[in-house]
């Protein structure tokens, strides 16, 4: 993990780099538009449950998620979700790559949720002097379809999100 951190914040110029803090601990609630949503950390997918009691209607989440995906992710996140969008190349920091290894297997799903709807204006001062183009995704998307685009990134890359209760690698 810290690895990572340090590779991500090591492209960036600007100096104190060594304060910056790529992955801030999500808040424990989110308003997503008139809703507050506890993002304890038992909060799961609540389509995840279905990729064991219903195999057909989690497929039927996570096309919807990839739909979601290529409808308005991949020009920063790239075709082939590793980072390298047709915008990537002006952004500073660059956008995610969830083919890292250090991604999604280190974080639980409420924390993708956190970030996708509240992006980079979202993120707390312990982020910055971050400049994050991450756009907030709860004003164009609902929160069926953020879980979905989180599922399809579990299941395009082949990589699990933690869930509660694992070891922190
Ligand atoms: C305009 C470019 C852009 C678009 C479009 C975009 N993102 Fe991002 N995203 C970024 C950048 C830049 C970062 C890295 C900085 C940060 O973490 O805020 C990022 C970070 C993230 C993170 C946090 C990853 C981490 O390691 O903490 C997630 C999750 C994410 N994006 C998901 C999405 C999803 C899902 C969509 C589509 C609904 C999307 N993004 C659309 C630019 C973009």
């Amino acid at each position: 993990m810290l690895v990572f951190t340090f590779s991500k914040v090591a492209t960036k110029a600007d100096p104190p780099a060594a304060l910056r803090t790529a992955h801030p601990a999500p808040p424990a609630e989110l308003t997503y538009r008139d809703k507050v949503i506890g993002l304890t950390q038992e909060v799961t997918n609540p389509f995840r449950h279905l990729e064991k009691d219903d195999k057909e209607g989690f497929k039927t989440h996570v096309d919807n998620g990839r739909r979601v995906y290529y409808q308005n992710c991949f020009y920063c996140h790239g075709d082939d979700l590793d980072g390298e969008g047709h915008f990537a190349h002006g952004l500073n920091p660059p956008p995610a790559n969830f083919q890292d290894p250090g991604i999604i297997p280190n974080y639980q799903e409420s924390f993708f949720f956190w970030r996708i709807s509240k992006g980079g204006p979202g993120l707390p001062p312990a982020a910055a002097p971050w400049d994050s183009a991450m756009p907030v995704w709860e004003d164009h998307l609902t929160e069926e379809e953020i879980w979905d685009v989180i599922l399809f990134l579990s299941e395009y890359t082949g990589y699990r999100p933690r869930t509660f209760g694992e070891a922190e690698h």
